[in-house]
């Protein structure tokens, strides 16, 4: 099973502010949908919550410490995210999306083989940041870039990465 990280981060590695995410990008909500959709999807709590209910078409995996966290019919919750990893994996899933925040993409990021990064191109201020990646350790495969328009106040690149086989 691949684990695929999944980010839209600022060039200062901003990935959220208040909770919510630092700017509105249709186009990437568009790409985002794209992207996962059909597929599981593990995130922490906090990511959860912000989305107010749980992405059309996706199974969600909730990463939390609290035992007696509820989420919908037909979702999970885990306390760690090596159980929602084997969740992936009993179920003989190709691929197993990590959507964030930035607390369970360090979490993931050892567990790793690819990562869909969303290059924002502008550091707004936010308050969450993704981790630091050595990138010397990932392989560039694809980049679409997207300049900015009325509807999407920053350009941004659609970046694949895979980790380079050592
Ligand atoms: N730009 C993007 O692509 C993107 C993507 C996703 C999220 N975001 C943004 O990122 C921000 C949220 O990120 P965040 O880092 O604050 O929160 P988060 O990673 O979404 O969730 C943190 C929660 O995960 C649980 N958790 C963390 N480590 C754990 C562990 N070792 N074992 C069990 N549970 C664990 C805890 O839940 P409990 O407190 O319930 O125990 C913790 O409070 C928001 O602003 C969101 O909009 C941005």
């Amino acid at each position: 099973m691949k684990v695929s990280i999944v980010v839209a981060r600022g060039e200062n590695n901003v990935i959220g502010k208040e909770n919510g995410l630092p700017w509105h990008l249709p186009s990437d909500l568009r790409h985002f949908k794209k992207t996962t959709s059909g597929h599981h999807v593990v995130m922490g709590r906090k990511t959860f919550e912000s989305l107010g209910k749980p992405l059309p078409g996706r199974t969600h995996i909730v990463v939390t410490r609290d035992e007696a966290y509820q989420v919908p019919e037909g979702h999970y919750v885990v306390n760690e995210l090596k159980e929602g990893l084997n969740i992936g994996k009993s179920k003989g899933l190709d691929k197993l999306f990590i959507l964030g925040g930035a607390e369970i993409y360090k979490l993931s990021l050892p567990f790793a083989d690819e990562m869909v990064i969303t290059e924002v191109k502008g550091s707004p201020e936010g308050d969450t940041y993704f981790p630091e990646v050595d990138m010397e350790k990932w392989e560039e495969i694809s980049r679409e870039p997207v300049p900015k328009d009325d509807a999407n106040k920053y350009a941004h690149d659609f970046v694949v990465y895979i980790r380079k086989k050592l």
